[in-house]
Formats: structure tokens, sequence, C-alpha cells
């Protein structure tokens, strides 16, 4: 990308868009474009064509969708689908019909099979069934995905996808409900520590293995993608390593400064027992991680504690 190329990045109000927006004020790019969801509602086919077509955006950063935590996706599975697939639809095609040079599209690693080999390569995509919590917001995001490769087969564009891994950090969703697990987390020990609670009780034993990371360092290969990747295949977006759950509640508790009993309640579920992407593609392109957990938690919390509407979000 050129330095004054025009650069679109949609939901840059959100965690990853505003990451993304960040990095490429930070690398110099001076012009980039952004629509609130108030001023441009991505699912409206006719608006999103109106907007393409007058913008004409050179480069595509696709960072908007309906995103949420187990909870969220699990009781409203039909909206998670219709609005993430006619969003993504409307924008690729959109940026394809106006001459978009280069798209990247962001989606999750839940797209990969529930019983999936760990580390999961890019590989594993489609071979054996999904996640039902998640189903439908997965089957949104592999069809944005696979939309990309049909155009590149079809009509030669160069339009690209990353799967990150658990993220967090700045601008993060904190909702009780419908956050993820390290930000609800963050905020309870932090409630709990305000509130002086002796104890703080946590779903499942404490044993599933996770990956998280740091919104900033996807945000950076994000731009690295853009910059350096072409391919249909997806790119997985990690660190590579893995905590358990009772080492993750243990480290944010630490971070955040309480002291109180972490209880385990297992007659919650524990979800899956291991979730780590492998993350050697990335590698082999010339990309890593570079902030660690415990350094990336407390820029969070830095965050949450000097934006209190983020916990309102
Ligand atoms: N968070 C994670 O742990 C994680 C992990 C892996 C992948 N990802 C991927 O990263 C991407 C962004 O996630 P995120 O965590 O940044 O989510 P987020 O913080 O909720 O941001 C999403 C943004 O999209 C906007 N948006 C949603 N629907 C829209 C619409 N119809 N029209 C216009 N804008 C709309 C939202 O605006 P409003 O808030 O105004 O609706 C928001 O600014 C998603 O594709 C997600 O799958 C996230």
């Amino acid at each position: 990308m050129e330095k004054n190329a025009k650069i679109y990045v949609a939901g840059h109000r959100g965690m990853v868009g505003s990451a993304i927006v960040r990095a490429l004020e930070k690398q110099g790019y001076t012009n980039i474009i952004t629509r609130t969801h108030k001023e441009l509602d991505l699912t409206r086919q006719d608006a999103v064509e109106e907007f393409f077509a007058k913008e004409k955006p050179e480069y595509v950063f696709l960072a908007a969708a309906k995103v949420g935590g187990i909870e969220a996706n699990q009781s409203a599975l039909a909206d998670f689908m219709y609005e993430n697939m006619i969003l993504e639809m409307n924008v690729i095609h959109a940026a394809w019909k106006n001459g978009c040079k280069k798209l990247e599209f962001l989606g999750s690693s839940c797209i990969y099979p529930r019983m999936a080999p760990q580390p999961m390569k890019e590989s594993c995509l489609l071979t054996s069934e999904l996640e039902k919590t998640n189903e439908a917001y997965a089957l949104a995001k592999i069809s944005g995905l696979k939309y990309c490769e049909f155009l590149n087969k079809q009509y030669g564009t160069d339009y690209i996808s990353v799967m990150p891994t658990n993220l967090y950090g700045p601008n993060d969703n904190y909702h009780p409900t419908h956050s993820h697990v390290l930000p609800a987390m963050l905020r309870r020990f932090h409630e709990a520590k305000e509130a002086g609670l002796e104890k703080v009780t946590c779903w499942g034993d404490g044993s599933p293995l996770r990956e998280f990371l740091y919104v900033d360092d996807l945000a950076d290969m994000c731009v690295f993608l853009m910059n350096n990747y072409s391919g249909d295949e997806t790119v997985n977006a990690g660190t590579g390593k893995e905590l358990t759950i009772k080492e993750l509640a243990e480290t944010i508790a630490r971070v955040v400064g309480y002291e109180g009993e972490i209880e385990w309640d297992t007659s919650k579920p524990n979800g899956t027992p291991r979730k780590l992407l492998d993350v050697s593609k990335a590698a082999a392109l010339g990309w890593t991680y570079k902030t660690e957990l415990e350094d990336g938690i407390r820029l969070a919390y830095d965050d949450f504690l000097n934006n209190p509407m983020r916990a309102e979000r």
C-alpha cells in the first residue's frame, strides 16, 4: 500500500478496527476513511453500493461484524448468521465491483472444526463438523472467506483473509453477558476488588487451554499481510502459546490486584478442552507477535480504567 492510498477500515470503532486504524496511522498512512454504524449500516446493500461507488477505496480492511461470546451467539443463532453474512457479502461484492485493489477479511478461529487436531492448521478448514454453539457465526465467516477465494478464482482479485485466535486489548467489549472470557474476567475481578468480595466464582474446573493475542499485535499483522501476502488460503493469527483458564484467572487477578479466593463451579461446562492455532504459516511469512500476555492484560486494564464507557458498551 502506498502511504497516501485510500484505505477504508470497516468497523473502526470496534476493538479490531480501531487497532487497525492505530497501526495504519503509526506507520504513516494518511488517507484512511471510516464510517460509523449509524452513518453506514453495512447490512443495507443500497447504502453500501452507494458508499463504494462514491469513495472507491483502493484497500479495505473488513473488521465490522456482529460479534459476541457463547451466550450471545447461542441465543441469537439466526441473527448472527443473517447480519454477518449480509454484511460481508455487501462489502466484499461492492469492493470488487468498484475496483478495490485488495481487501482483507477478518474471520475467527471458530471457523475450524470442533474436533480439529491441535494446534489447528489453516488446512483443517471444512474437514469435519463445526462447534454447535457458534455454528451460525462460523458459517457466515466461512462464507466470507470463500467468497474472497471465489472472486480471486473467477475474477483474478487479490482478496485475502486472516483468522485470529481470542483477542483482547483497548476497546474490548466488557458487557456482563455478551463479552468473551478475558474481558469478562477482567471486569468481574475488578468489580470484586472494588466491592471487597472474598470470593469470585468462575465456570468449569479451569483446565481448558486457550490462546490470547493482544489486538495491536493483530493489527500489525493485518497491515503486514496487506503488504506481503496474497493467496486463497487464510492465515492464522495467534501467539502459538497456550495457558489454562485457571492460569488466566490468576494472571488477571494479579494484574487487577484482587486478593480474594478464586472458586471453580464444576457444575458449569468447561467448553472445548484445547484451542490453539498453528501459527507456522505467519511465521514463515515473517510475522510474529510481540506482546506477552501479562503485559497485554496490564495495557487492557489501563484502558478499561481510563475509559469508563468501555464497560457499558
Ligand atoms: N474479539 C475477539 O476476540 C475476536 C477474535 C477473533 C476474531 N475476531 C474478529 O474480528 C472482527 C472484529 O471483531 P471485534 O472484536 O473488533 O468486534 P467489535 O469490537 O464488536 O467491533 C465490530 C464493529 O463492527 C461494527 N458493526 C457491526 N455491525 C455493523 C453494521 N451492520 N454496519 C456497520 N458497522 C457494523 C460495530 O459497530 P457498533 O458497535 O456500532 O454496532 C463495531 O464497531 C470480527 O470479524 C471478529 O470475528 C474477533
